[in-house]
């Protein structure tokens, strides 16, 4: 058989030149795999070759990318090693089977006070515990776009379960966020500092609120959509690479379309609802009560849990 020359990069495909491949690339379509999906007559379009060039062009583009794929058994032995943090409520761990996963994100929504915040001062401190007490021995990296991280409520919660507040503050990277792009960027450059200080936990509190706030109008909702896509893509990424967990916090729109029952709605729509692995829905209750609402999540049935916000933090 002849040894072609490899596939990699655009200008190795039939018919395409470098001034082709460059026109191709200022339209987006950057690597081999955009070809692969393409429809030949939108490739032929957008690069000005023929029909049957571009056909070729996308055969040998299929050809060259490969498939990654990891058998059930492999997949299973990778989730024996995936790690919980406690939520400091025993029912509430329960219901979402065992505690905060690592390796995904778990997303909880709902109005003002109804504990958004609290629960990742709770899971801040948890995951700096051993294993055996419900944590991951590890740090934590809190980006906080909304300025309410209160690390006298770290210190209470720490100091409750018999741990040195002031190293637990140590072991928290707080980064205050003011525009998207600062919190985009954290996650970006977040590699580095994971390794080197054994992250285990990130927190984004809230994963929407700047987006909301710098994305106004219909007009923008694209833009919005687009840019949260991509930041939550990166959080997924980082957990899947450093077994580590996400907890993001989203506040919740009032939904006029909705007649009977809780008309509210998470904001980010259908982006979120797909990229969150588990998804809480909490909601105040009397006094210090909290009804969690497991509404979403790949292997616990729906349901409902009630926990408390104390000053030493969420209890059953
Ligand atoms: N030291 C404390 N002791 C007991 N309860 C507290 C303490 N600090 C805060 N809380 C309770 O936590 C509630 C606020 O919860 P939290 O800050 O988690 O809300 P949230 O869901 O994050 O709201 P928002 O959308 O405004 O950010 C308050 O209603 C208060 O009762
Ligand atoms: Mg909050």
């Amino acid at each position: 058989m002849a040894k072609e020359k490899a596939i990699k990069e655009l200008e190795d495909l039939p018919g395409i030149g470098e001034t082709t491949a460059e026109k191709l690339r200022a339209a987006g379509v950057t690597g081999l795999e955009k070809v692969a999906t393409m429809s030949e007559h939108d490739l032929s379009e957008l690069s000005g070759i023929s029909v049957e060039a571009a056909k070729k062009a996308i055969a040998a583009a299929i050809d060259a990318t490969t498939l990654e794929y990891q058998t059930g058994a492999q997949v299973y032995e990778r989730r024996q090693e995936l790690g919980k943090i406690s939520t400091g409520s025993k029912d509430l761990d329960e219901m979402i089977g065992g505690g905060v996963e690592t390796n995904a994100i778990t997303e909880a929504y709902g109005r003002f006070a109804s504990g958004k915040s609290q629960l990742g001062f709770q899971l801040t401190v948890n995951a700096q515990l051993p294993k055996d007490k419900g944590g991951l021995d590890g740090a934590v990296m809190f980006i906080d776009t909304e300025g309410t991280f209160r690390p006298e409520r770290i210190e209470a919660i720490a100091e409750a379960q018999g741990m040195d507040p002031k190293k637990t503050l140590e072991n928290v990277i707080v980064i205050r966020a003011t525009t998207t792009d600062q919190q985009i960027l954290a996650a970006e450059k977040a590699d580095k500092l994971i390794a080197e200080k054994n992250v285990k936990l990130i927190v984004v509190d809230s994963l929407t609120s700047l987006f909301r706030a710098e994305f106004v109008g219909r007009g923008a909702l694209g833009e919005r959509q687009g840019k949260l896509n991509q930041h939550i893509h990166r959080l997924q990424m980082l957990a899947d690479k450093h077994n580590l967990a996400v907890y993001i916090t989203n506040q919740v729109m009032d939904n006029p379309g909705i007649m009977f029952g809780d008309p509210t709605t998470p904001i980010g729509g259908h982006i979120l609802a797909h990229a969150a692995t588990t998804r809480l829905y909490m909601r105040k209750s009397k006094e210090d009560k909290r009804i969690v609402r497991l509404v979403d999540s790949p292997s616990m049935p729906e349901g409902e849990s009630i926990i408390k916000i104390t000053p030493t933090g969420i209890k059953d």
